[in-house]
């Protein structure tokens, strides 16, 4: 049946924005790598959700494979506990402390997910995808993947070779496997890709992922039999299914696949895809391939983002200098953390983080620009007009051009965050948008026009402040997704909460309809939103 515009409309409304990072390993606490993926997607996701669509954010823990069994063996503990440990005392701590609003956690050891694991690889194998072979090769236990000899590099023997990505020794394995018939569906991706241009970004990315596929794929080894931590495969439980395809399930079992038809069909494809691009060829390729074999649809978008860098080295586990996210939030604090890591580094490239950059970042755009624009305006709200802001019966073409710069920041803003994931790009929008607003303020001195007690110098000095206010309104919306916490006491400040409503509730098609904010709000001086800063702890 053909659809017509209605079907189109209920289709919109029904799915919802679905946004996912990768589910991180559990051998390890989480690092400012880790940090930074799920800190993009909170903000992607909360954008889209400020623009009142439904959203869904999904985060979790890959917790099956050799890297976490050895970890858990060391630590003298069952694989099992290890990771209930780590989850409840480092990793969901964590993404609370950073103000993450995941809608959902997944494990790879629930059985909600182990149990649709094994319907889903049965059915690949009832379907002739899944075959029995034997598969020798070098193993990279970091990244859970058979590595080819080619990318290898020399170790410290002639024998030795090592992970390009862990710089650790690789080790040979030799085992009989179940296969993924991947190499049938080189064609079928590059076909995919082709209709789809913008299902892998950034163009980096895409590029690298059709050089790796118009190479002839190989069939995938897809099961391990010299260890037991992991999924069984139904029809030989003498193999435990390969981790990488375990985990990358989680994106349909969280999503209600083979268990809520309904909630499935809201938030199936997947909106992103967020990952690192150590990990792009697995959703760029495998898991695509998977989702075919199975004929479900694909994701809409896959986005690889870069590697936070410490000494010219991707900043792992064994190479932190000792930084973990909490560090810097107690110097910095969330919000301001938040927005650092996606302000500084465009997002896709790698980037550095120092403690200079950011401390001179906070001064000048958190505390200069930002925090003193909106202490200042309360400050005088108070001062001339007893906290009651003022109506704005003087408006001119200096508080157009106000209205204007805002119309079109709130555009480039949306955009870059809410379509390109060009976060550095959206941010400086809304902060280029914030220093106008300052170059009003200095231009227009509403200090010295005070001091005009004339009507006509009164009303002047009320259309100033009003500007200012309404101004500050909108930033406190457009940077709720990013720093959600400065962005409530603004606008508990600017008194919106009782006339607007909750900031939650604001949406970004309607912040730039100017004059929102109602006179008579009542401005309170707020905490001040970026302190400054202690000195910097001793390291
Ligand atoms: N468990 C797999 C992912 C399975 S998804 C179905 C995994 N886990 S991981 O914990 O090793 O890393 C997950 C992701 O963490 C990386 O792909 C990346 O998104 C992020 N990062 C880890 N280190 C990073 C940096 N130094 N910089 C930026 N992101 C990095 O791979």
């Amino acid at each position: 049946m053909a659809a017509t515009a209605d079907d189109t409309t209920t289709e919109a409304r029904r799915s919802a924005y679905y946004v996912t990072t990768p589910i991180y390993y559990v051998n390890d606490r989480p690092h400012l790598g880790h940090a930074y993926t799920t800190v993009a997607g909170d903000v992607l996701t909360r954008w889209h959700r400020q623009r009142g669509e439904r959203t869904w954010y999904l985060t979790g823990t890959d917790e099956h494979g050799q890297k976490i069994l050895r970890t858990a063996e060391a630590n003298g503990v069952s694989p099992q506990e290890w990771c209930d440990k780590l989850v409840e005392e480092a990793w969901k701590p964590l993404w609370r402390h950073l103000n993450i609003a995941n809608d959902d956690f997944i494990r790879t050891t629930q059985e909600r997910h182990t149990a649709r694991v094994q319907e889903f690889v049965q059915d690949l194998h009832d379907k002739g995808e899944i075959y029995k072979g034997g598969y020798s090769g070098p193993y990279c236990v970091g990244c859970e993947e058979y590595k080819l000899p080619g990318e290898l590099l020399p170790g410290a023997t002639e024998d030795e070779k090592l992970c390009p990505i862990h710089k650790k020794p690789v080790e040979w394995l030799e085992e009989e496997n179940y296969f993924f018939r991947l190499s049938a569906y080189g064609p079928k991706l590059l076909e995919f890709y082709a209709a789809n241009p913008d299902f892998i970004q950034p163009a980096s990315a895409r590029n690298e992922v059709l050089r790796f596929v118009e190479q002839d794929l190989k069939d995938l080894s897809i099961s391990r039999s010299t260890f037991n931590w992991g999924v069984p495969l139904p029809w030989d439980e003498k193999h435990v299914l390969y981790v990488w395809v375990d985990a990358l399930q989680n994106y349909i079992t969280a999503a209600g696949y083979g268990s809520d038809p309904e909630r499935f069909a809201e938030l199936w494809p997947a909106s992103v895809h967020l990952v690192g691009k150590d990990i792009l060829r697995f959703h760029a390729v495998i898991w695509p391939a998977m989702l075919m074999a199975a004929g479900l649809p694909l994701p809409k978008r896959v986005v690889a983002n870069g590697w936070l860098m410490v000494g010219g080295e991707k900043m792992s586990k064994s190479n932190l200098t000792g930084i973990a996210p909490q560090d810097l939030t107690s110097h910095f604090g969330v919000d301001a953390y938040r927005y650092y890591f996606l302000r500084a580094i465009p997002f896709g490239t790698d980037g550095s983080f120092s403690w200079e950059d950011f401390t001179a970042r906070y001064t000048s755009e958190l505390a200069n620009d930002y925090g003193n624009l909106a202490s200042r305006l309360a400050a005088m709200v108070g001062k001339y007009f007893e906290g009651r802001l003022p109506a704005a019966t003087a408006a001119g073409p200096a508080e157009q051009v106000v209205a204007d710069g805002l119309a079109a920041a709130v555009k480039t803003a949306d955009r870059k965050i809410g379509e390109d994931l060009d976060f550095a790009g959206g941010i400086a929008a809304i902060f280029e948008f914030v220093k106008l607003v300052n170059g009003y303020l200095t231009e227009q001195e509403p200090w010295k026009v005070a001091k005009d007690t004339s009507e006509e110098g009164q009303a002047r000095l009320a259309t100033i402040l009003y500007t200012a206010a309404e101004a500050l309104r909108a930033t406190a919306v457009l940077l709720n997704p990013l720093m959600p916490e400065s962005s409530q006491k603004l606008w508990e400040s600017l008194g919106a909460e009782a006339s607007l409503g909750a900031l939650a509730e604001q949406t970004v098609d309607t912040v730039a309809d100017w004059g929102r904010l109602p006179a008579g709000s009542q401005v309170t001086k707020g905490e001040i939103l970026f302190p400054r800063l202690e000195e910097k702890p001793a390291a």
